[in-house]
């Protein structure tokens, strides 16, 4: 009776969390879908407590105030330019749990099946092992990479693949050992040395990644993650941990599919831990002059154009300078000038970072356009109003093959009349790369911290 009731419950919560993600696909129906996923996790812990109970509960409870304590302090405290490290971190605890309970799977013998239910069940140890434990250092890697405790320049050991492949295979003579082992528990010493090596593996791949190609890393690390979840609904025989992880691992894999693609890199290469990324770039010399320009002269170049493409960066976000950006579109729009915005797929520290912050400053949606909707459009545009943006606008990536971005697709925003980049100085972005636009022609540089140089305009505009 209760296993049948349960297996409802969890069926209801594995459809909720497949409308959740339906829902977070579009900004209009992403509230909903959240709506779906809190219900269903809310249902997945009642049940699972329910069908815990007994002796375990008061210890679940607890663990369960802690947790939820932690996670509110948390929640309130990050700022929005943080959740990249953040999802980062909470990875690595899936990897962890994965990691734990697979040990701990092996080691009770309340949870061996006997027979040969007990050779799959090793399996699925050994794996939910060896997914947990790359997930768990690759997460902290990519959270100190993400964090700026450890620099953003890929680590290129001699021998690198080798080195990778000598672990990999390692951990298969391992797991040949692990699996042969007759007597229980003989196979503990097999499976923490396999745990070693992957965790190292984890650090290594991660390590070798340049700054640019960070997202699909914390995406990759988020499909990962997904399967190390799933593995350990295996070993606990828990259906609804099996369809999450699945879900999450999948949905996972085909964002960091699309990111690929969008940034022109090959999925394999940044699964192997930046395969084909040269040690030496040889970036090309800088010419041109900087041209600084004053809030008036921004104003007055508005004014007078019919088409702006505003193009917004991680500076945007760091500024927090949206409201006052849709305001400036609202009233661009009022006098008749058309206004529309170009997002790089990687702009900001998360995918979709952007678009959400210009949903929640009400600039309509059907103005925000994807760099593929817009590329072509620069040419016949009069202003480019670059915000807090500078490696998705970097035209190096296109004309330089040294550079450590070569070969990603940016926005092309300086075929435009006249573009204006607002940052404070001339420092470089994420991938720590100078940045030709800055000397063009056609670019004028408005210095100054983005969100007091839009209120300015605003004021201008306005006046
Ligand atoms: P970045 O290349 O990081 O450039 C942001 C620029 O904003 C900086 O050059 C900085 O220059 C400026 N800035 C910072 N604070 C500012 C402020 N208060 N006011 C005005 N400007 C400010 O950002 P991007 O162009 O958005 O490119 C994103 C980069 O992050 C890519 O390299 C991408 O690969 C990487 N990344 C993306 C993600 C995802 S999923 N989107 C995740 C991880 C990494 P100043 O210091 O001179 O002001």
């Amino acid at each position: 009776m209760q296993s049948g009731i349960s297996s409802m419950a969890y069926l209801v919560a594995s459809a909720l969390f497949i409308l959740s993600l339906r829902g977070l696909s579009h900004p209009a129906t992403a509230r909903r879908g959240n709506l779906y996923g809190v219900s269903g996790m809310a249902i997945a812990i009642v049940t699972t407590l329910w069908v815990a109970g007994g002796a375990a509960l008061p210890v679940v409870l607890a663990l369960m105030v802690i947790g939820v304590v932690a996670g509110a302090v948390l929640a309130r405290r990050v700022e929005m330019t943080q959740m990249p490290q953040l999802v980062a971190a909470l990875h690595s605890f899936v990897g962890l749990a994965a990691v734990l309970v697979a040990i701990a799977s092996y080691l009770s013998p309340l949870a061996a099946p006997g027979g040969a239910a007990e050779s799959i069940h090793d399996v699925e140890i050994y794996l939910g092992v060896f997914i947990g434990a790359v997930t768990f250092t690759g997460s902290i890697v990519a959270f100190l990479k993400l964090q700026g405790v450890v620099g953003g320049k890929p680590l290129m050991l001699p021998m690198r693949h080798t080195l990778n492949l000598v672990g990999v295979f390692a951990c298969i003579a391992l797991g040949y050992l692990f699996l042969t082992a007759n007597d229980p528990g003989a196979g503990i010493g097999p499976l923490l040395t396999m745990t070693a090596i992957a965790a190292l593996l984890g650090v290594h791949l991660v390590m070798a990644i340049g700054g640019a190609d960070m997202p699909v890393v914390v995406s990759m690390l988020n499909s990962y993650s997904g399967w190390a979840a799933a593995a350990t609904g295996f070993m606990l025989g828990n259906d609804l941990l099996i369809v999450t992880g699945a879900l999450v691992g999948s949905s996972g894999a085909i964002l960091s599919y699309i990111m690929c693609r969008a940034m022109n890199r090959s999925f394999l290469s940044v699964i192997l831990g930046g395969f084909g990324t040269t040690a030496a770039s040889t970036a090309m010399a800088i010419e041109g002059e900087v041209l600084p320009v004053s809030v008036d002269e921004v104003g007055s170049l508005l004014k007078d154009a019919s088409q702006v493409i505003i193009v917004p960066g991680y500076g945007m976000a760091v500024a927090q300078a949206q409201a006052a950006i849709s305001e400036i579109t609202r009233k661009l729009r009022d006098k008749g000038v058309k206004v529309r915005f170009g997002i790089h797929p990687v702009a900001g520290r998360l995918p979709g970072h952007m678009n959400v912050l210009l949903a929640e400053a009400k600039v309509p949606y059907d103005i925000v356009l994807e760099m593929d909707e817009i590329n072509e459009d620069f040419s016949d545009t009069d202003v480019v109003l670059v915000i807090g943006a500078n490696d998705i606008v970097n035209p190096a990536a296109l004309e330089d093959p040294g550079s450590p971005i070569a070969g990603m697709p940016v926005l092309e925003v300086w075929k435009a009349r006249t573009v204006i980049v607002s940052k404070r100085s001339m420092a470089s972005g994420y991938a720590g790369v100078d940045n030709p636009l800055f000397y063009k022609e056609n670019t004028r540089m408005l210095f100054g911290d983005a969100k007091s140089s839009v209120d300015a305009l605003l004021a201008q505009l306005s006046a």
